[in-house]
């Protein structure tokens, strides 16, 4: 913790540095996403006060009922980046399609992200930690022009940068440029993201696996052996371990980062290739999972940042976290590969 208070815009900057050629875009737009993120983290706080919790009348692109929240977050994210002039669209998981911005400014714009503005939203009604998804890339498009499906449809490894604000006990936002993971807990009372977590690095080998055994019938044999695994006693290896499970990506990822773990999202009979989306969820996490020492696999041997997207909102199986864990996870899924 250092000893005086570093706001969120003087690390940017200071990050900036690293990069000589740099002309102050990306910090600009991670200063946004930070207003953006305060303004969600205040709506989010009073959730219970006001009339806004709730389902409003319509339904994602995944089916799902999109509640108040969702809808309020997404359209804080989207206007405040639109306001930027530094991006030109947004690939959201509330949008089915890519959100392309047309005014001068935006087109000139040399960024695009991918996002999902309110993940867990099936926690908002029960007040259970939630959070908002990010990742940025460099357009592969001309300045000047609209963005193009081309720019959304990068591999992960193509991030320029990525985070996660979580709206739990307190507000944290942990973001990366790729040099290492950054954490900063907002303080109500100065409205500022300040400096808490400055080199995130993630136990190599941890006591936590969060996987969602509602749906273990229907896992893939080889995560169910490595479920059962990490249930069995053997003291010199520190099992059983502890099954953490919240139904919040960001808050079990944001856990298992700090005290070490596996999450795993594997295929199911419902979703065959998973239910996690690879753009706005998936490629963000596995590149702060990465830059603070840990795994991210689709638990057939693929490194989850160097999938080839074909669809903004593909879906993926999705193994992370503590190194040393995933790993003996693919282990098992090798050793099981050819088993339903
Ligand atoms: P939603 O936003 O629809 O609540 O989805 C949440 C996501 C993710 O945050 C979480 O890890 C996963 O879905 C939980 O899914 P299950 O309820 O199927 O376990």
């Amino acid at each position: 913790m250092p000893s005086r208070i570093i706001t969120l815009n003087e690390v940017i900057i200071q990050k900036q540095s690293a990069f000589p050629y740099a002309k102050g875009e990306l910090s600009r737009l991670l200063s946004h996403i930070g207003l953006a993120a305060k303004i969600v983290a205040k709506k989010i706080n009073k959730a219970g006060l006001v009339n806004i919790l709730g389902d409003s009348k319509n339904v994602n692109v995944q089916g799902e009922n999109q509640q108040k929240l969702d809808v309020f977050a997404n359209e804080v994210f989207i206007n405040t980046m639109r306001a930027s002039g530094i991006c030109v669209g947004i690939t959201s998981e509330e949008n089915d399609e890519m959100v392309l911005f047309d005014d001068d400014l935006s087109l000139d714009g040399k960024y695009i992200i991918c996002m999902d503005p309110l993940d867990g939203s099936s926690n908002i009604d029960v007040n259970v930690s939630i959070g908002t998804i990010f990742s940025i890339y460099r357009r592969v498009s001309s300045r000047g022009e609209k963005a193009t499906l081309e720019d959304f449809l990068q591999p992960g490894n193509k991030q320029v940068a990525a985070g996660y604000v979580l709206y739990g006990s307190s507000t944290m936002m942990v973001y990366s440029t790729g040099l290492g993971t950054t954490g900063f807990t907002l303080d109500n009372t100065i409205g500022e993201f300040c400096l808490s977590h400055p080199y995130m690095v993630t136990p190599k080998q941890g006591k936590i696996f969060s996987v969602n055994q509602g749906n273990f019938i229907n896992f893939p044999r080889g995560t169910k052996e490595y479920i059962k695994y990490c249930q069995e006693k053997d003291e010199a290896t520190n099992r059983p371990y502890s099954a953490r499970y919240i139904g919040s990506l960001v808050a079990d990822f944001h856990r298992n980062l700090m005290k070490g773990g596996i999450f795993m999202y594997p295929t199911t009979g419902s979703a065959p290739t998973g239910k996690l989306r690879l753009l706005y969820e998936c490629n963000p996490i596995a590149f702060l999972a990465e830059q603070a020492g840990g795994l991210a696999t689709d638990g057939l041997g693929n490194r989850i940042l160097d999938i080839q997207p074909t669809d903004i909102h593909q879906r993926v199986p999705f193994y992370t976290g503590s190194k040393d864990m995933v790993q003996r996870a693919e282990e098992f899924m090798e050793e099981y590969k050819d088993e339903k």
